[in-house]
């Protein structure tokens, strides 16, 4: 293949997967801002307008100790299915009938950048 051709399409590769890392973060934090800052708070540490009117203090997202004891697949589950299917508080709302699987595995993406930890292994 020609050398420039070649050229052009690593760089248009590059420019696209860049595009792509983008666009995935703005959405998680626009959906994190929309439906969870409420209570999360829009930096995630728990501190939402709503959170003083819940019996249970929303979940601090950036506590990286606490997060880390929650797996990807449990908060998958949680978000999912609501705080009461982990046996949390049902002040968690469910969210699998108002967010697909995509979107919530993104946001399960967005809180480990929030929490800057990984869940155990
Ligand atoms: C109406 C308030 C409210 C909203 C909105 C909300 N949450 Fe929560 N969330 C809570 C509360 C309260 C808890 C703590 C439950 C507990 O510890 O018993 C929680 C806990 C969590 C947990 C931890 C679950 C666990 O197993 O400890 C995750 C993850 C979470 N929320 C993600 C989200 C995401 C993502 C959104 C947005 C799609 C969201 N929450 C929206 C109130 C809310």
């Amino acid at each position: 293949m020609n050398k420039r051709i070649l050229t052009v399409l690593i760089i248009m590769g590059i420019l696209m997967a860049g595009v792509a890392t983008y666009s995935y973060a703005a959405d998680a934090q626009k959906l994190y801002v929309h439906y969870c800052a409420q209570c999360h708070g829009p930096k995630g540490d728990g501190k939402g307008p709503n959170a003083a009117s819940l019996t249970v203090a929303p979940k601090n997202h950036t506590d990286a100790k606490e997060m880390a004891k929650l797996s990807d697949k449990d908060m998958v589950t949680a978000i999912t299915e609501g705080g009461g299917s982990v046996g949390k508080s049902t002040a968690m709302p469910v969210w699998g009938k108002t967010l697909t699987a995509e979107e919530i595995k993104d946001l399960v993406a967005h809180l480990r950048k929030l929490c800057n930890c990984t869940g155990p292994s």
